[in-house]
């Protein structure tokens, strides 16, 4: 069926987002627009113990939605009282299909980076010993963050660089990590560095992401971002790379069923 194929191409993967704080209502609204506009996929981030449970709860409402879980940065104060049992038993929940959002921040927070390099390490190892993809935050930190990945995950790892701001040598260093770009809202702004970026990273490894509720793209910026608005960076993406829209949403939805193990849709 020709309609059917058409929606099947166009379909999008929206790799990262946060959903946790919406009321029912909105949320409901939200996630009908993304279907709307060929986003069949979301991955609700988590980054402390409530937004991890948010997203699991979400995850286990919409049979669109998944869920990844970790202990973000912006925890690594509250270092000792972190749950890790509760953290393993989520992780083994079968709609959660990474750990994260991990890293480090060092634009928040130059105070705490061996609590949170500490806090990073840990979890690299928690995503070797359930085989489980990494999602990754870094800011201001990328030398830190490269380090610790190739040290602590010793090649045996996959997973993506969330929001991906850097330079292209940079990117293809994490690529031979075994990370995916994730690719946001801030491809559509100007002055954006990450032009050069696409240009010189295969789409094999590129994912999407919107990042909501922040970083919405161009026209919208300003406004609360929300998946729906993924196809705005598809679009930049196929102008930047040359390429048709289809041909990045079929390569991007391909990588991201590739890295978190999605089950092909019907
Ligand atoms: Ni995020």
């Amino acid at each position: 069926m020709n309609g059917e194929y058409l929606t099947h191409v166009n379909m999008l993967i929206d790799t990262h987002c946060h959903l946790q704080d919406f009321s029912k209502k909105k949320l409901k609204a939200i996630i009908s627009r993304a279907r709307d506009k060929g986003i069949r996929k979301i991955i609700v981030a988590g980054y402390d113990k409530t937004s991890n449970i948010k997203a699991i709860e979400l995850a286990t409402q919409y049979r669109c939605v998944y869920a990844t879980v970790g202990y973000g940065p912006s925890t690594a104060n509250d270092i000792k009282n972190l749950d890790w049992s509760l953290l393993e038993k989520m992780i083994s929940h079968k709609k959660v299909v990474a750990i994260g959002e991990i890293g480090l921040d060092y634009y928040w927070n130059k105070d705490n980076k061996p609590q949170q390099r500490k806090l990073f390490r840990r979890q690299i190892s928690l995503a070797i010993k359930y085989n489980k993809p990494i999602v990754i935050h870094n800011r201001e930190a990328t030398q830190d963050v490269y380090n610790l990945i190739k040290e602590e995950g010793k090649m045996l790892l996959k997973g993506m660089m969330h929001c991906f701001n850097f330079d292209a040598k940079s990117a293809l260093s994490f690529i031979k990590l075994g990370m995916l770009i994730s690719i946001g809202g801030l491809i559509t702004f100007k002055n954006t560095t990450l032009i050069s970026v696409i240009k010189e990273i295969p789409l094999e490894y590129i994912v999407l992401e919107t990042d909501t509720p922040y970083l919405t793209p161009e026209p919208y910026r300003g406004e609360v971002n929300e998946p729906g608005y993924l196809f705005l960076i598809a679009n930049e993406i196929a102008k930047t790379k040359g390429v048709s829209y289809e041909e990045v949403a079929r390569q991007t939805t391909r990588n991201a069923s590739y890295l978190f193990d999605l089950e092909a849709e019907i």
